[in-house]
C-alpha cells in the first residue's frame, strides 16, 4: 500500500527543470567548499526522491548519458508522465519507480547523488525520518545529497498566509483545484478589506499579488499539504547530522560566499568564526533567507591545498557566459550588489570566452603566470558566483562550422520536448550533454526553433505566426495581450531575428543543435 501521509495526490504538480539539481552544479558547490565530489566520468548513479513530473530527472538523464537516473514518486499519474517522456525520448539510463519513500525497494543499491527538491518541507515528520533513513543507507560514501526547503526567518511574516489558505480550503467542497481557488479568493478578500494581519505586515499583503500570478497546481502543492513547515538551517543540519551526514555547501553558488549575501556591517562575525553552522544561521538572519538548497555528504573527503582542488577534480570546465562581457560588471545578488573589475578578470574573460578550460588549465595558463593560484581560484569562484562564468561538465567546442541555416536537433529527448511542449506558455528545457545540464528557452523561442528545424529560415516569421494563432497563445506587450495584427507580426519578426543572431549560436555551442545531416 502506498503512503502519501497527508501529501496531495489527486492533482498533478507543475513541470519544471531546476539547474541546481545537475550533478555538475552539486559537484562544483562541494568542490569550492574543499570537498572532493564523486566523479561523473562513468556509470555514476543519481536518485531523485519525489521527482514530480520528472522534468529535471529526464533532462539530466539526457544530458548525462554516462549516468543512471532513478526517480521515485508516490503519485501514479506523475510516474505515468515520466514513463512517457523516457520512452519518447529514448532514454536508456532513466527509470521512474511508483512508490512512497517508506516502501522504496531495499535492493535499489547506492547512489553517488541523491536529490530532493520541493519535498522536505512538505511531508510529515515520519516521512522526513524515512528520507533520512534512505539517505543514510543509499548514499554512497563520499556521495552528495541536495535538499531544498522553505527556510526561516524568510517565512516568518508569510506563515499565516499558508495557515489561512489551508484552513479555508479545508472548509470548502469540491476537488483540490476548486478548494485552492476558493481559498485564494478568500485571502484576497481579507487582504483587500484590510484585515489587521495584512495592515501590520505590508510585505505579506504585497505577497498575495504574486500568488495570483501562480498556477493553481503549484499553489495547491505549496500550501495545502497537511504537514507544511519551514526550517531554520540549524534544524535541518541537526537532522542530517543524526543520519551521519555533514553540511558541505549550498546553491546558488553565491550563497557559499558570506560577503555576497550580507551587508558589510554584519561581516565581523564571519571574519571571527569558523564554525559554519553558526555562520550559516547568522547569514540567514542578515539575508532574511526564505528558501535554501543545501548539500550534505556522507564521509566527505577533504581537499588539501590550493592546487589539490585543480588536481583532484575532473569534469568541471569554466566558460564566460557570453563573448561580449565588458568590465566593470555589476551583479545584483538579492541583498548585495557586487562589481567585478580588474586586470585578473580581464584576462580570465579573454581566455575563457572562446574556450572552456578546466581549473588546472586556468592555473597553468601563461597569461596568468604573474598571479598566485589562490587569487586565480578566488576570482574564478567569485566570477561563477556573480554570474560571469558558467561551469560545464565537458569542454564546449568552439564553433568551427558556419551556423546552419536549417538546424537539426540530434537528441531524441530534445526532439520530443520541442514537439510536446510547443507554445504551452511554460519555459522549455533542452538537454546539453556538453554541459551536463538543461538549458531553458522561452516557449516562444522554442517554437521558433521548432519551425527553423522543420523548414529552415524561408518564411520563418510567417510560420511562427500561424503556430501562434493555432495555439491561441497570446503575445504580451507591457503586460497586455497584443491584438493588433501589424504589431503582432512586427514582434514575431523581431523575435525571430534576435533568436537567429543570439539564440542559434548559443544552442550550436551547447551541442543542442547541429547542421542537418545531408
Ligand atoms: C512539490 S513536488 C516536487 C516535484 C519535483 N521534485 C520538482 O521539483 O518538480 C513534491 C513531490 O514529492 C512527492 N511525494 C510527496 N510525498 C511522498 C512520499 N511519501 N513518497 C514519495 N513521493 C512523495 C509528490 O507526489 C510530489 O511529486
Amino acid at each position: 500500500m502506498t503512503l502519501a501521509a497527508g501529501y496531495i495526490t489527486d492533482l498533478d504538480y507543475i513541470p519544471g527543470f531546476y539547474p541546481h539539481m545537475s550533478p555538475t552544479a552539486i559537484r562544483y558547490a562541494a568542490s569550492l567548499n574543499r570537498v572532493v565530489p564523486p566523479a561523473i566520468t562513468d556509470n555514476f548513479r543519481y536518485l531523485e526522491l519525489g521527482c514530480g513530473l520528472g522534468q529535471s530527472l529526464t533532462t539530466l538523464a539526457a544530458a548525462n548519458p554516462q549516468g543512471e537516473f532513478v526517480g521515485i514518486d508516490v503519485n501514479p499519474s506523475h510516474i505515468e508522465t515520466i514513463e512517457k517522456s523516457i520512452s519518447a525520448g529514448c532514454l536508456k539510463n532513466a527509470r521512474a519507480i511508483h512508490s512512497d519513500f517508506i516502501s522504496l525497494p531495499g535492493d535499489i543499491g547506492t547512489f553517488e547523488f541523491i536529490s530532493l527538491h520541493g519535498v522536505f518541507s512538505w511531508v510529515s515528520p515520519e516521512v522526513r525520518e524515512q528520507i533520512l533513513v534512505i539517505a543514510k543507507k543509499h548514499l554512497a560514501p563520499g556521495g552528495l545529497l541536495l535538499v531544498s526547503y522553505n527556510a526561516m526567518p524568510g517565512w516568518a511574516h508569510l506563515q499565516p498566509i499558508r495557515e489561512i489558505l489551508r484552513q479555508y480550503a479545508a472548509m470548502r467542497q469540491g476537488d483540490t483545484t476548486q478548494r485552492i481557488r476558493d481559498a485564494l479568493n478568500y485571502l484576497v478578500f481579507i487582504r483587500d478589506k484590510k484585515a489587521k494581519y495584512f495592515e501590520d505586515n505590508p510585505r505579506a499583503a504585497a505577497y498575495v499579488d504574486g500568488l495570483l500570478k501562480q498556477d493553481l497546481r503549484y499553489l495547491a502543492h505549496e500550501y495545502l499539504n497537511e504537514h507544511w513547515t519551514s526550517f531554520y538551517f540549524s534544524e535541518v543540519a541537526a537532522m542530517f547530522g543524526s543520519a551521519e551526514m555533514a553540511f558541505v555547501g549550498s546553491l546558488p553558488i553565491h550563497t557559499n560566499f558570506w560577503d555576497l549575501c550580507v551587508h558589510p556591517e554584519f561581516q565581523d562575525l564571519f571574519r571571527t568564526t569558523s564554525n559554519r553552522l553558526v555562520t550559516e544561521s547568522h547569514k540567514d538572519f542578515c539575508a532574511n533567507t526564505a528558501f535554501r538548497w543545501d548539500i550534505y555528504s556522507k564521509q566527505p573527503k577533504m581537499i588539501e591545498g590550493i592546487e589539490g582542488r585543480a588536481d583532484l577534480i575532473d569534469g568541471l570546465y569554466f566558460r564566460a557566459i557570453r563573448n561580449d562581457i565588458k568590465l566593470p560588471h555589476q551583479s545584483n545578488l538579492g541583498v548585495v550588489t557586487s562589481t567585478v573589475q580588474g586586470p585578473l578578470y580581464e584576462i580570465l574573460l579573454k581566455i575563457i570566452s572562446q574556450n572552456t578550460l578546466s581549473l588546472s588549465e586556468i592555473l597553468r595558463h601563461p597569461q596568468l603566470a604573474e598571479n598566485v593560484p589562490a587569487d586565480i581560484l578566488r576570482a574564478v569562484d567569485a566570477g561563477v558566483a556573480m554570474g560571469l562564468f558558467e561551469v560545464n561538465a565537458a569542454p564546449v567546442a568552439v564553433l568551427s562550422e558556419p551556423i546552419p541555416k536549417q538546424p537539426y536537433v540530434p537528441l531524441a529527448f530534445n526532439q520530443f520536448v520541442l514537439e510536446n511542449d510547443l507554445l504551452s506558455g511554460r519555459p522549455v528545457s533542452l538537454a546539453s550533454p556538453a554541459t551536463g545540464t538543461g538549458h531553458t528557452l522561452g516557449d516562444f523561442d522554442a517554437a521558433i526553433l521548432h519551425e527553423l528545424c522543420s523548414a529552415g529560415e524561408e518564411g520563418l516569421a510567417e510560420r511562427v505566426l500561424v503556430q501562434l494563432t493555432d495555439s491561441k497563445r497570446s503575445i504580451q506587450k507591457d503586460g497586455k495581450p497584443v491584438t493588433d495584427d501589424t504589431l503582432r507580426r512586427e514582434m514575431v519578426e523581431q523575435a525571430c531575428a534576435v533568436f537567429l543572431t543570439e539564440g542559434i549560436p548559443r544552442l550550436c555551442r551547447l551541442g543542442i543543435i547541429e547542421p542537418k545531416p545531408s
